[in-house]
């Protein structure tokens, strides 16, 4: 396809910014220092074994480990470091915070500080580098408060404590067969392919819509005895298919690469779930809600899909920390909604009974 047929992102970002006429140019060349920091990481990701990139971060005794207590793979810090590295000179930022740092990254005193905070996940799916499957990069844009703006103090980890509708960007960038990066700026879902002879993001997919049906979900079912109720009721309805309520068969995926899981549902519709469960009653989930679930749950709305803690629409909870874990649903809009449903009826009173449980001595 010739380039003159194609839209690239600068391109994109510019006609974005021209409904805010008063606009700085300091978000558009942030969100070009994201891009650029998601062409690296592709990169790097790219030569696989031979970039010896492979296998866990050493650390003090044997694996570092993060602040979630997860190993660390050598691709998750390097991502991180270009993150930091891309993004921190420009003047844009008052600060960052990511999966990989314990708190709030401060701009170092020798550049300008700016009116946005950037939170990120570098690189989602760790589990998948070593056996090239696809990753990706997941990140979200706030504004910094005002008064921090102002005097230019260090940020704290209240500063990022804001709602997902206070987002002013969000997306991702997916290291598949191609490189992709999808994006909102509040106007809708676009996704990006990136030209390897160009070195630039070409939008191949304006206006992303979500199916508002679909007949494929994605769990992780070896945490089914863990399940709540309504989650178990939804896939047993999806697994009975055409002989049971639903009246239809489905299909199940699991790539274990939420950022995958998000572009595939993107692109034909589905619906994810890494429900609140009870493995660890000390984490209410599995996914975190401000560089995972309300970046994602952004683009999932500005594509007309739907993003929900299962009780509640995501992009209005609360956070309460920088890690704050969260149950997660997300994706067409009319499966999310029939799970909300299913977790708001009031459950029959012998549920909790273990003598009804399933395969108990009353059921058969
Ligand atoms: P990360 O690699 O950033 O820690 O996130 C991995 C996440 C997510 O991408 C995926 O959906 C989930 O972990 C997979 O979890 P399981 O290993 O429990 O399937
Ligand atoms: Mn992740
Ligand atoms: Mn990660």
């Amino acid at each position: 396809m010739p380039l003159r047929n194609r839209t690239t992102l600068t391109q994109y970002l510019i006609e974005e910014r021209r409904r805010f006429p008063g606009s700085s140019g300091d978000f558009n060349s942030l969100i070009l220092d994201v891009a650029l920091a998601c062409k690296a990481i592709a990169r790097s990701v790219a030569m696989g074994e031979l970039g010896g990139m492979y296998g866990d971060q050493a650390g003090v005794a044997g694996a570092a480990v993060n602040v979630q207590g997860e190993t660390q793979k050598k691709l998750d810090v390097l991502s991180n470091e270009m993150f930091i590295r891309i993004s921190q000179w420009g003047g844009h930022l008052a600060g960052m915070a990511s999966e990989e740092m314990d708190h709030p990254y401060q701009i170092p005193a020798q550049f300008p500080r700016g009116k946005y905070l950037l939170v990120f996940d570098p690189l989602d799916g760790s589990s998948n580098i070593d056996v090239n499957v696809s990753v990706g990069s997941i990140f979200s844009v706030l504004r910094a408060p005002q008064e921090a703006i102002d005097t230019g103090r260090d940020v704290t980890e209240q500063d990022f404590l804001q709602l997902g509708v206070q987002q002013v960007a969000a997306g991702y960038a997916l290291y598949g067969p191609t490189t992709m990066l999808v994006l909102t700026v509040g106007n809708g879902a676009a996704g990006f392919t990136l030209d390897p002879n160009l070195g630039e993001f070409m939008l191949t997919h304006p206006k992303l819509q979500v199916p508002e049906d679909t007949q494929e979900f994605a769990i992780n079912a070896s945490n089914s005895r863990f399940w709540e109720a309504p989650i178990t009721r939804y896939v047993d309805e999806c697994l009975a298919g055409k002989s049971g309520v639903r009246g239809k068969d489905f299909n199940m995926r699991w790539i274990a690469s939420m950022v995958a899981e998000a572009h595939r549902i993107l692109m034909r519709g589905g619906v994810f779930m890494y429900p609140r469960d009870n493995k660890d009653p000390s984490k209410a989930g599995r996914l975190r809600l401000l560089y995972e679930a309300n970046p994602i749950g952004m683009v999932m709305e500005q594509a007309g899909g739907r993003a929900s803690t299962g009780r509640e629409p995501m992009l209005s909870v609360k956070p309460d920390g920088l890690h704050q874990r969260i149950g997660l649903v997300f994706g067409s809009k009319n499966e999310v909604e029939r799970i909300e449903l299913y977790h708001n009826e009031p459950t029959e009173k012998h549920n909790d009974n273990p003598l009804f449980s399933e395969r108990s001595l009353f059921r058969i």
